[in-house]
């Protein structure tokens, strides 16, 4: 039996003003007060962190950022540093989206370097992995994951990345309807976790928790957290209404 602890975390992506955010939030206080045995975390925009920290206080769904710059500070207009984070209130931080790699130019490199600045900064990285639906046809799905997990986590030891936590995203199941099957998500997942024993050892493959992203519903959740590798879920358009998110939690 997994000893991990599941995590639903809500990826608010460029949506919500401070008042949506903050009503949101407060909504899922509620609605979360009773959940036990998983965490919560929501991950509104920048502007809305601050404010949003104020409800999450004392309650059971953390904070989370969407990236961050890895300098600690200086002349990089536009950028948020892991210090600046933390002292908004956040303790998560999502980093290498797909939606970042594809529109933002980011690469498994300035992943890294993001991912060792937010460890650097008591931040705990959920680090985004995922193939294209052309790789997937093309049968490289297993040879791209590969990559972005041995580039991204490129010289940490297993000790750094006890707090560690993937997300597997396949770029064609993001915001399209289209889940990946709890089989092929589940492939995927063993697959992840057997990289990570290879490289960094079984202790820490077995302790990661590794989330699903991609079109997770309130009627697809129950199925894909059925399989054995699957930790919990990025949920992005459906974490946006407070109800429909606490149906994800409560799966
Ligand atoms: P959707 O849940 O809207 O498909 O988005 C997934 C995602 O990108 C979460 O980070």
């Amino acid at each position: 039996m997994s000893t991990r602890t599941p995590l639903i975390a809500g990826n608010w992506k460029m949506f919500k003003t401070c008042s949506e955010a903050v009503s949101t939030a407060a909504a899922l206080v509620k609605s979360a007060a009773d959940v036990s045995g998983r965490d919560v975390l929501i991950a509104p925009p920048y502007t809305a962190l601050y404010p949003v920290s104020e409800v999450l206080a004392g309650s059971r769904v953390s904070l989370g950022a969407q990236n961050l710059f890895w300098e600690k500070e200086g002349a990089f207009t536009g950028e948020i540093s892991a210090a600046m984070l933390a002292s908004a209130g956040c303790r998560y931080v999502i980093i290498g989206h797909s939606e970042r790699r594809q529109y933002f130019n980011e690469t498994d490199e300035t992943v890294n370097r993001r991912i060792q600045a937010a460890l650097k900064g008591a931040l705990i990285p959920v680090f985004c992995v995922g193939e294209s639906e052309q790789a997937r046809d093309s049968g490289q799905t297993f040879s791209v994951l590969d990559k972005q997990i041995k580039n991204g986590l490129k010289s940490f030891f297993a000790k750094d990345l006890e707090k560690l936590v993937i997300a597997y995203e396949p770029v064609w199941a993001i915001g399209t309807g289209k889940t990946a099957s709890s089989r092929q998500a589940q492939e995927v997942h063993e697959f992840l976790r057997s990289l990570l024993d290879k490289s960094l050892g079984r202790e820490l493959a077995d302790s990661i928790r590794i989330l699903y992203g991609g079109s997770v519903k309130p009627d697809n959740i129950a199925e894909l957290m059925g399989m054995p590798d699957i930790d919990g879920a990025l949920v992005g358009g459906a974490s946006l209404n407070a109800d429909t998110f606490s149906a994800i939690v409560h799966y």
